[in-house]
């Protein structure tokens, strides 16, 4: 293995030589795959005499020089380098090298899912199948043949358009794919197997006929209806909304059980895990569905920010990541509820980003140095990165925004450029000047502004101080320029009286607002209109949570009101009456059910956390149980009518009125859960029993598990002898019971380990049993240590065999330094254990090392 060290944006260098095109062949074996590499090679830099390719742990069998066999003086292979001596100003590099998908558990490079062969290469996994210039901006025309037996991988895929089939003896054949776009090796895919297939087309806006295929394990096909009805809606929407149309003969997806992450854009060739695919009413729950919508979109959406424009390096890698998480937050938006989709965007960000932001892995959405880039697939690159899109799109408005993303299109096509070249667009088209902004991408952590109000005759002033953390190196950071959408609402009549969007610039300012007739209710970071916390003296929560028009500070307020109570809980206090009330005024709404659902549920115990140090987690969780069993206790006629007038067993429809009916009666149920009853768990039995939808049943599950030890074991058992062979539905089963809340839950899950379903080289299946129980508050700090010291073990076993795996469970340590000196102290022994761990890999090592030393 190559030392451990770090790579700097700042150190960034055009690359040397540049790989004109690419000829590829695949010669796929039971054991191994033999890769034949053509590549035509360009010198860039006269001064450079040295081609040197990036590989990992290949072995060649051949390496020629136009045509000529290279003698050993005239290369080296060390440090994950093949370096190639005295090379001409142009000539054809052959090299053939084995390797062994099916031993590869890192599941980068190419690898095996089952019985499918299939390929992760972003960031830098193409340096596993062969030498290359493993780097974004370097671009080339791939053109690949696969070759494989004939009965065990009918289906041979890669980029691009299919050019010709071939026969060859012994039973094997070939399809080569050529890709006439210019792309970096992180795009290029291959996939070989024993595929289902559906097929659909999608005619584009100036009348080119797509080939649409969805390829899924044989007997899976009808659960891709779903996510081939998200693709059209996508190509759509892209065309309709950005004038951007697909570009290729065929658009293909493959479903693989074991992969990384969510799914991959490889050009005309997605992967994706199955977990993104494959949906029913029976197996799948709403917001899976939502999700498979979602990320089929994200994918899609690549293929113009991403891969006709892609990255110059890395580090720019929320240049197509907040871009398209952006462009997929507001398609979501658009087919769906734009209120609900934005209060769970922001929902996510809070859960996620702010608790990354408020950690030792913070960091810049462009992030200035890194050890493995595989650590910086963050939701700080990513949601922060949409974030700080959206913030642009409000500063220029829809319009300028629409021409500038024209503008970029226009101008970058088929390049690898920085985030300075889209600003540039943003700027240029928009007449907005952008300097200040810039801010966004190079400084980390939230910042808050505090706020200050006065009002006198009419005259009401906002004071605002911006609060900029110090970064992880403890150093100073600038106050930020952003859009700040606010609202004022007579304090009599309710009546909105302004509506504007602030900018604020400076670390403090005073904004006035004359001519008013009484006094006014601050709305402020309406439509969460930049990624800040606000700090306010004399919020007034419950009158925004009942009268505020904007649907995202109603639910804000809702949530804010609640954690003022749990604080006041936690400091030994009663729950007000007037916060009972207002529980109840939410509890009698009319009006959108799903948004009530969100309104009526209390805020989580990472929510919690934030803004706290020296954090006792079990307290939090008991404030946050009395808070939740009061208001049941109190209102718990209303939520049994609430659950008995929408609970609807027998409709499977996923239309919004049937999701929005789920929502709001499983609300119920879960809040019904915490008291306990026999009733109760009579209750979510026959939910479970009776309803035809997977969501359904999850939400009896979690209840029956939580309360009743009995039928929890009776519909458990039933849940498993009918979905054991469904590895989607058994990672529902696995989380269900890692988040159980009750006693002895670390016991269950290790004897969990042991089912015949379970295997620890199946990404998912880790998530499932692994990740949750580390989200499981209760019994991950379990004051013993003992959940601690469970994830730390299991953490340096996943790390030998997927080390991305191993560093993004190490995740759930991030807290460390905010927890009280107790759990400090026995976390710190975990953590030490796992990073003095002999042959860590350094995506964990990173991880850990910040965690402990920054
Ligand atoms: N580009 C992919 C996406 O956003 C994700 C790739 C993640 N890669 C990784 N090594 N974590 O859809
Ligand atoms: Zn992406």
């Amino acid at each position: 293995m190559k030392e451990i060290e770090a790579i700097y944006l700042k150190d960034y260098k055009k690359p040397l030589y540049c790989i004109k095109d690419v000829t590829l062949v695949f010669d796929i074996f039971d054991e191994y795959t033999v890769v034949k590499n053509t590549m035509n090679i360009i010198k860039e830099d006269q001064e450079s005499n040295e081609l040197a390719l990036d590989s990992i742990d290949l072995e060649l069998l051949t390496l020629k020089l136009d045509g000529v066999e290279l003698e050993s003086s005239r290369y080296s292979y060390e440090d994950e380098k093949l370096t190639i001596k005295d090379t001409p100003q142009t000539f054809t590099l052959y090299i053939e090298n084995k390797i062994y998908p099916n031993e590869n558990t890192e599941l980068e490079g190419l690898y095996n899912s089952g019985d499918i062969i299939c390929t992760q290469n972003e960031p830098e996994g193409f340096r596993r199948i062969t030498p290359y210039l493993d780097r974004p901006d370097v671009m080339s025309v791939f053109t690949t043949t696969v070759i494989a037996d004939r009965e065990k991988y009918p289906v041979l895929l890669s980029n691009g358009n299919k050019r010709q089939c071939h026969d060859s003896f012994d039973n094997r054949h070939g399809v080569t794919w050529h890709d006439p776009h210019p792309k970096p090796a992180y795009l290029f895919a291959v996939v070989a197997g024993d595929l289902g297939v559906v097929e659909d087309s999608f005619v584009t806006m100036s009348k080119q006929e797509v080939a649409l295929n969805i390829y899924c394990d044989k007997g899976n096909e009808s659960k891709c209806t779903h996510a081939m009805h998200s693709l059209k809606s996508a190509m759509k929407w892209d065309e309709e909304k950005y004038q951007r149309e697909y570009d290729l003969e065929y658009y293909n997806i493959v479903a693989v059980d074991s992969f990384n992450m969510g799914a991959m854009e490889n050009k005309g060739l997605n992967i994706f895990n199955s977990h993104y695919v494959l949906a029913d009413e029976t197996t799948a729950t709403d917001a899976n569905f939502m999700g498979i919508e979602s990320v089929i979109a994200h994918e899609y959406f690549h293929n113009w920010t991403g891969n006709r424009i892609t990255c110059r390096d890395w580090f720019q890698l929320t240049l197509k990541e907040g871009l398209t998480v952006y462009r997929d937050q507001t398609f979501s938006a658009d087919m769906n509820s734009e209120a609900i989709q934005r209060i769970s965007d922001v929902k996510t960000l809070k859960e996620r980003q702010f608790v990354e932001d408020a950690s030792p892995t913070s960091h810049p959405i462009q992030p200035k140095s890194y050890i493995s880039m595989n650590n910086f697939y963050t939701a700080t690159v990513y949601e922060k990165g949409a974030e700080v899109i959206r913030m642009i799109h409000t500063l220029i408005g829809e319009l300028n925004f629409f021409n500038a993303m024209q503008l970029y299109f226009d101008k970058f096509d088929g390049m690898a450029v920085t985030v300075d070249e889209f600003l540039w667009a943003m700027q240029e088209a928009s007449g907005h000047d952008l300097t200040a902004f810039k801010l966004w991408y190079d400084q980390s952590g939230t910042p808050t502004l505090k706020v200050e109000e006065s009002y006198e005759d009419g005259v009401y002033r906002l004071n605002t101080k911006q609060i900029v953390p110090l970064n992880v190196e403890k150093e100073e950071q600038k106050p930020y320029y952003y859009p700040l959408k606010i609202a004022l609402f007579d304090e009599i009549t309710y009546e909105c009286v302004v509506e504007e969007m602030l900018i604020i610039s400076k670390e403090s300012e005073e904004f006035v607002f004359k001519g008013l007739k009484n006094g006014v209710v601050l709305s402020i970071n309406r439509d969460f209109s930049a990624p800040i916390i606000v700090k306010q003296k004399d919020p007034k929560y419950r009158f925004l949570m009942m009268h505020d028009t904007n649907s995202f500070v109603r639910y804000e307020s809702a949530q804010a009101y609640a954690l003022e109570v749990l604080e006041l809980l936690l400091a030994g206090k009663d729950i007000p009456r007037e916060y009972k009330e207002a529980y109840g005024y939410l509890l009698d709404l009319d009006g959108d059910l799903s948004y009530k659902a969100l309104l009526l549920e209390l805020p989580t115990v990472t929510a919690m956390m934030q803004n706290r140090e020296d954090i006792d987690v079990q307290k939090l969780i008991s404030a946050r149980e009395r808070l939740e069993k009061e208001l049941v206790l109190e209102y718990r006629e209303k939520i049994i009518q609430l659950y008995e007038t929408h609970h609807q067993p027998k409709n499977s429809e996923i239309d919004a009125s049937s999701m929005a009916q789920r929502a709001i009666k499983n609300r119920a149920l879960k809040l019904l859960g915490c008291l306990e009853t026999q009733e109760i768990s009579q209750i979510a039995y026959k939910q479970y029993e009776e309803s035809l939808t997977m969501t359904d049943k999850v939400v009896a599950l979690e209840v029956l598990e939580n309360i009743s030890q009995e039928l929890s074991q009776k519909a458990f058992s039933d849940f498993y002898e009918r979905y054991s062979n469904d590895t989607l539905v058994m990672n529902k089963y696995f989380a269900l019971l890692a988040s159980s809340k009750r006693d002895g839950v670390l016991q269950r899950v290790e004897q969990l380990e042991n089912d015949e379903v379970f295997d620890i080289k199946v990404p998912n299946l880790v998530r499932s049993l692994i990740g949750t129980f580390a989200r499981n508050e209760k019994y991950f700090h379990a004051t013993d240590g003992s959940g601690y010291k469970y994830l730390a073990k299991k953490i340096i076993e996943v790390d030998k065999i997927n080390a991305q795996m191993a560093s993004s469970l190490a995740g759930a340590f991030k807290i460390y330094k905010k927890l009280n000196s107790k759990s400090q102290k026995l976390m710190k022994v975990e953590l030490e254990c796992v990073v003095s761990t002999q042959s860590i890999s350094k995506n964990l090592f990173e991880i850990v090392d910040k965690i402990l030393n920054k």
